[in-house]
């Protein structure tokens, strides 16, 4: 479990793309071995969160420090700080003109420098970590969504990340996927992976987060054990969520509003 300085600090992080301000001040920690599920609805900031904390995005205000180290800092090396954090999307952006283990071993050797030998080795490592080792030598257009986000996510590992930040890993799957790229995850947050990942997958969270925080418009409403958040929740935002996300079919449509709903507004 933790120990010290937490391996991602967040203070006072705010985001604005032009007038709008999408994330509104957020402080937030997650610990060394921690995994922390970050969930809320569309629109409410969670990708913009991950992508502040590695720096695809440049926050307007706050601080990020990731391994103890500011990453918003002026004179920090985006490059480095990248190559601490690992990042998986929904879309797994895998190259599809080399091999599963070429999609491994480039970024090894273009950015960390590995020769050919070395890369080679940890990218078999890593993809056999993630069930695929007798994929190597196929291309990417050849496998199933669930084993291309599990190359993917082999890809981040062999950079030997720090910490591991999931955006929405699993919507892009059939459902029948879905269960082996949780595997995976299950099994890295098993073996200590400090990990931020955005989900729509409760029981995932409920299982395997240590815990989880509810973003609503641009900031943390509620967080606390999976069991609490998810479980019990305190805030009527985070109920209201999660009877939407739990059980569509019992929640009001997103449809047209009605004409009587139309009658009823002051013009
Ligand atoms: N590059 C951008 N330029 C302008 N607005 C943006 C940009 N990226 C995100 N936004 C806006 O910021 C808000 C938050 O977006 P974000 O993608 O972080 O939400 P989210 O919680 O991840 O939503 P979803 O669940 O749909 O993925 C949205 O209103 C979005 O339109
Ligand atoms: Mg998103």
């Amino acid at each position: 479990m933790p120990d010290g300085r937490p391996e991602i600090e967040i203070r006072g992080l705010r985001k604005a793309f032009g007038a709008h301000e999408v994330l509104r001040g957020i402080d937030l920690d997650v610990a060394r071995g921690e995994v922390v599920c970050v969930i809320g609805p569309s629109g409410s900031g969670k990708s913009t969160l991950l992508r502040c904390v590695n720096l695809l995005e440049e926050p307007t205000a706050g601080q990020v420090f990731v391994g103890g180290t500011e990453v918003t800092g002026l004179d920090v090396d985006i490059d480095a700080v990248r190559r601490r954090i690992g990042m998986v999307f929904q879309q797994f952006n895998l190259f599809p003109h080399v091999t599963v283990e070429e999609n491994l071993t480039l970024p090894q050797r273009r950015v960390l420098g590995r020769d050919r030998a070395a890369a080679a080795r940890v990218a078999r490592e890593n993809l056999e970590r993630v069930g695929l080792l007798e994929k190597a030598g196929a291309y990417p257009s050849k496998l199933s969504g669930g084993q291309q986000q599990r190359v993917a996510i082999a890809r981040a590992l062999a950079m030997d990340p720090e910490v591991m930040l999931f955006d929405e890993p699993t919507s892009a799957l059939d459902p029948e996927l879905v269960g082996d790229v949780l595997a995976v995850m299950r099994g890295l947050a098993r073996d200590g992976m400090t990990m931020m990942v955005v989900t729509h997958e409760m029981s995932f969270a409920r299982e395997v987060a240590d815990r989880v925080v509810f973003m609503d418009d641009g900031l943390v409403v509620e967080e606390g054990p999976a069991e609490q958040v998810v479980g019990a929740p305190r805030e009527a935002r985070t109920r209201d969520f999660l009877t939407r996300v739990l059980d569509p079919a019992a929640a009001a449509p997103p449809g047209p509003e009605s004409a009587a709903d139309r009658a009823h507004r002051s013009p």
